[in-house]
């Protein structure tokens, strides 16, 4: 009998379990020898690559780095396969260089991020949470029980959405914004026609939509998309939602337009740096609707997504294809 391939899973996705019960990791810890980080966060960059040094399989989330250094470092590596829709924190070419299959998860959270960004679009919109502190904080009192110009936001209804990005969760918020009574553009670099969306140049939609939300890969082509130049461009009282990668969107820039008012209000969920630091200049902007990178989490779908991921390791184990394969 062969021996089982050897794996690392950088997470014990403790919380998650499959329908009907049981650890999602179940099928892994049958068919392979299969080592889990136990402890809280991710591996440091050390542990995770001793731990990863003689495996055949690994089993990451979007808080790894799977660099070139690292997967040097793990010679027998046949396949990484990740928790994650987005894979801009493994090094592809590098992986497809030194033929190991790498795999991601997309359409199970598909819907669950489109939510969130639409939850994102509404809260700021009508200043969901600014509202919600201002109560918290007694600050509604019986003088103040009632007044005409409290807390006013922007109707959805009539409004135009620009959705930047017509992938899968692009396409999904259109589809909401449809729903919504709002007129929809879109953009996407490999130009597709979606039934609802009017297809338009990057620049028209920044000028022309009321809200902007955010949903290309993080590549080098989209690092910055959205800088100065283009946030310029946006239409004053304009707010922009990011659900995708906090690199798409010079951040500093985006602080300053808020801060002076020229765009109303952001709901961002992903940032240039993860934890977003104390210090940035987001925190102290009460027109910023912040959630720490959640986009997928709901229990039903981290649960797929870690389902779909140890799927997907076990067929490049087996040689099979994966479910999901991002690399030729
Ligand atoms: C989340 O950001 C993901 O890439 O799955």
């Amino acid at each position: 009998m062969t021996e089982r391939p050897r794996v690392f899973v950088t997470n014990s996705m403790s919380g998650l379990q499959v329908p009907g019960g049981g650890s999602v990791l179940a099928p892994l810890h049958e068919r392979t020898r299969c080592e889990v980080w136990r402890q809280p966060g991710s591996p440091p960059r050390h542990a995770l690559r001793e731990a990863a040094r003689d495996c055949e399989g690994l089993l990451c989330l979007l808080t790894d780095s799977i660099d070139a250094e690292l997967l040097a470092a793990c010679p027998r590596l046949r396949v990484v396969s990740s928790c994650s829709v987005g894979v801009d924190h493994i090094d592809i070419a590098a992986a497809t260089t030194r033929g190991i299959a790498v795999g991601n998860t997309p359409g199970v959270l598909t819907e669950t991020t489109a939510d969130l960004a639409f939850a994102l679009l509404m809260a700021a919109s009508r200043r969901i949470v600014e509202a919600d502190r201002f109560l918290r904080e007694g600050l509604w009192t019986p003088e103040r029980r009632w007044e005409l110009d409290m807390f006013l936001g922007r109707d959805l209804h009539g409004a135009t959405l620009g959705v930047i990005g017509l992938g899968p969760i692009g396409r999904a918020v259109a589809r909401r914004a449809g729903g919504f009574g709002m007129r929809v553009l879109g953009w996407s670099r490999s130009a597709r026609s979606v039934a609802g969306v009017e297809q338009t140049a990057l620049e028209r939609l920044l000028e022309c939509a009321d809200f902007v939300s955010v949903h290309v890969a993080l590549t080098p082509e989209t690092r910055g998309l959205l800088d100065a130049p283009a946030l310029a461009r946006m239409k004053p009282g304009a707010v922009l939602i990011n659900t995708a990668r906090g690199g798409i969107v010079d951040e500093a820039a985006l602080a300053a337009a808020l801060r002076d008012g020229r765009l109303a209000a952001a709901g961002l969920d992903v940032y240039e740096n993860e934890p977003i630091a104390a210090d940035s200049p987001l925190i102290d902007l009460e027109n910023v609707v912040l959630t720490p990178h959640i986009g997928s989490a709901s229990i039903a779908t981290r649960a797929r997504m870690a389902a779909l991921a140890v799927e997907n390791l076990l067929a490049g184990l087996d040689g099979r294809p994966l479910v999901h394969r991002v690399n030729p």
